[in-house]
């Protein structure tokens, strides 16, 4: 069952049986390589029970993104992946298939309502608008329910479409800190990003306005 619904995804608590689809993602390194500033090695199912324990358990907000079953044709196939008819695949292949992410909020500091947000898109998923259409619905979400003050996040300056996702939903430039991890051979900075309550609600009038 969907806890809220955008336009292509449902977005839903996590499971055990996700386990797999994490594993199997978290070892993408084309999606983990941005997305995390650790080591860049495999990870088994220790990880997976690190994962699960220390981090999306402790989020205030964790949700799975699953692609709706209409959106399927959108997917990219690697070469490895082995391709059935959709009346063939049961449950197990649907779940594997439309796992397309997560996206977290961690409360900072609960005394200043900061939220720390964090978003992976898996790679057969990039480029569909959905970590634009996630960022969006987290982003009201916080605001008219949760009642934070500010959300924060980081990301790291070369990646380009989180810059470009993240500046399309109201965020706004905070800070930068110089050579800050080390990718593909280099330093690079980290840019920190925010948006408060009140640049939401502006936001929000301003859109409501053009409608
Ligand atoms: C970054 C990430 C979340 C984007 O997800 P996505 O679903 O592909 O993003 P969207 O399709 O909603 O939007 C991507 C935007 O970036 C743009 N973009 C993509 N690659 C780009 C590039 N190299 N340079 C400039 N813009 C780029 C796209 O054109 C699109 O903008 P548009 O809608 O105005 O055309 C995804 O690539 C990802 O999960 N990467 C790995 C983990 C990660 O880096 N997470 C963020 C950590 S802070």
């Amino acid at each position: 069952m969907a806890f809220a619904t955008t336009k292509h995804l449902k977005l839903r608590a996590h499971r055990e049986s996700d386990k797999v689809n994490f594993l199997l993602h978290n070892n993408d390194q084309r999606m983990t390589r941005t997305a995390y500033p650790g080591y860049a090695v495999p990870k088994g199912e220790r990880a997976w029970k690190e994962m699960d324990e220390k981090s999306l358990s402790t989020a205030m907000l964790c949700v799975v993104l699953e692609a709706k079953r209409e959106y399927v044709s959108l997917r990219k196939w690697d070469e490895w992946e082995v391709k059935q008819e959709d009346a063939e695949k049961k449950q197990e292949d649907w779940d594997r298939v439309l796992f397309a992410g997560y996206a977290t909020i961690y409360l900072k500091n609960p005394k200043t309502r900061d939220g720390n947000f964090g978003i992976v898109i898996a790679t057969p998923w990039w480029s569909n608008g959905f970590a634009t259409e996630v960022t969006e619905w987290i982003v009201q979400h916080c605001f008219e329910q949760l009642n934070l003050h500010r959300i924060s996040l980081d990301y790291f300056a070369s990646n380009a479409a989180a810059k470009r996702v993240y500046e399309k939903c109201g965020f706004v430039q905070e800070g930068v800190t110089r050579q800050a991890f080390w990718l593909d051979g280099g330093w690079i900075d980290e840019v920190a990003m925010g948006i408060l309550e009140d640049e939401f609600w502006a936001r929000r009038k301003q859109l409501a306005n053009k409608a």
